[in-house]
């Protein structure tokens, strides 16, 4: 068997340990696809949940039972709007099921492009590119920008899409400490000029904790040393800034940031990517560009989708200043709770910090029957190998809503669940 496949068979089966459950064999494949099915029909652990029925961006049936969601990253709760569908289903009539080849190959669908000159207009941004997932467009665009005799310096936190573009461009790759300008600044420093480029990546709402990076600090750093600086607005396009562009609309500094990349899969509610930049020769990353060439084009569905929950993002600045007021709802009750928090300043990412693996999982499963469904992130996923209780808020969530998740976060806690289980 390969290295690969018997390390993730085991790291699921000491986490399934963990968890009390019965683990898993090595009887690969047979025995390990077995024992996925009986997994699933006997625990509630993140390997095997099943959701049975989307009810709304914020209720799904999850194991037979009617569950808040609130850890799907679903911040402006636009999955379920009328024009947004419909929008899929004619592009589906007319355009098919999929593009079944990459644009280079079969050419680009009038879709992609209109996606590509909205999304620039919307970015204030003279070129975008479109990738199939938001994973493929830093992938795609870290390694259509870096090559070898280049050096990419990566804040430590970095997404896994990041840390793999970086390996993709076979550029040196530099950590700095995570949103830390002055690590940055002294690394930058020490460096002699070998003649290459220098791309420092940082992202605008970090998705484990839910902190920004100090952007201002960054371009001060940029100023003084010249490099070009790329933000990946995953967790904030659509979520900060007057224009919802991200965390540099936000602090006013989209003219200090030369690329900036983001997902659909978070608050435009669809699939997909992009990369966006004014850089004259910004284009020739599509031919310099592994992720981009050699895989199929994003699905018409999925770009009409796009267009249209863009649209609305662009003309319902409400359901930011809804997202910003559920998210100081759920952060205020859990601070009243006592819980440890990921980060200090309000967010829709809001992590609860958990003392291990052990409690951390005893949590999400008594979260679970509860009914609310937050994500677990545990080790060596998280930052500093801290346990995480994630929960994503959305502009969809009420006041109820969100007061449930208070007090159920609340019960959970005071049963002493976590506590009972490290001991
Ligand atoms: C910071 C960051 N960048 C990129 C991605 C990849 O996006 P996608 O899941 O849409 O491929 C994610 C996904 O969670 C992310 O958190």
């Amino acid at each position: 068997m390969f290295t690969g496949i018997i390390q993730a068979v085991a790291s699921i089966a000491a986490l399934r340990d963990q968890n009390g459950l019965r683990t898993f064999t090595l009887d690969f494949p047979e025995g390990f696809c077995q024992d996925l099915a009986i997994g699933a029909s006997v625990s509630t652990d993140g390997v095997c949940l099943t959701v049975t029925e989307i009810l709304s961006p914020t209720r799904a049936i999850i194991n037979g039972r009617e569950t808040i969601l609130a850890g799907t990253n679903n911040y402006m709760g636009i999955t379920f709007e009328e024009d947004c569908i419909a929008a899929g289903k004619k592009a589906l009539d007319e355009f098919g099921t999929g593009t079944t080849g990459s644009r280079i190959a079969n050419g680009s669908y009038a879709l992609h492009t209109q996606l590509e000159q909205e999304l620039a207009q919307m970015l204030g941004r003279e070129h975008c590119i479109v990738f199939t997932t938001g994973y493929q467009a830093n992938l795609g665009m870290i390694a259509g920008l870096a090559g070898p005799r280049d050096t990419v310096f990566l804040d430590a936190d970095s997404h896994s899409s990041i840390y793999d573009g970086c390996t993709l461009s076979g550029a040196k790759l530099v950590r700095f400490r995570h949103n830390d300008a002055a690590d940055l600044d002294k690394r930058l420093s020490r460096m002699e000029d070998d003649g290459g480029g220098r791309l420092v990546v940082v992202e605008g709402i970090y998705s484990m904790l839910g902190d920004r990076a100090p952007l201002d600090e960054f371009v001060e750093v940029k100023k003084k040393h010249g490099f070009e600086l790329l933000v990946d607005e995953a967790h904030s396009f659509g979520v900060l800034g007057p224009n919802g562009r991200g965390l540099a609309d936000e602090a006013g500094l989209d003219d200090d940031v030369d690329y900036v990349v983001g997902t659909f899969s978070k608050s435009v509610g669809a699939i997909g990517g992009y990369g966006a930049g004014n850089d004259p020769m910004f284009d020739m990353i599509r031919y310099a560009s592994r992720p981009y060439m050699f895989t199929a084009s994003p699905s018409p569905a999925s770009v009409a989708t796009s267009i249209a929950a863009i649209k609305r993002l662009q003309a319902e600045p409400e359901r930011r200043e809804r997202l910003q007021k559920n998210s100081a709802r759920l952060y205020a009750g859990f601070s009243d709770l006592g819980l440890q928090l990921g980060c200090d300043v309000v967010s829709p990412v809001i992590a609860v910090t958990c003392p291990d693996e052990p409690s951390t999982i005893a949590m999400w499963n008594a979260l679970m029957e509860a009914g609310v469904y937050v994500n677990i992130a545990v080790p060596p996923g998280t930052p500093n190998k801290t346990c995480l209780l994630r929960c994503s808020v959305s502009a969809a969530h009420t006041d109820a809503d969100i007061d449930r998740i208070i007090e159920l976060f609340g019960e959970v806690v005071a049963t002493g669940v976590h506590l009972a289980k490290s001991a």
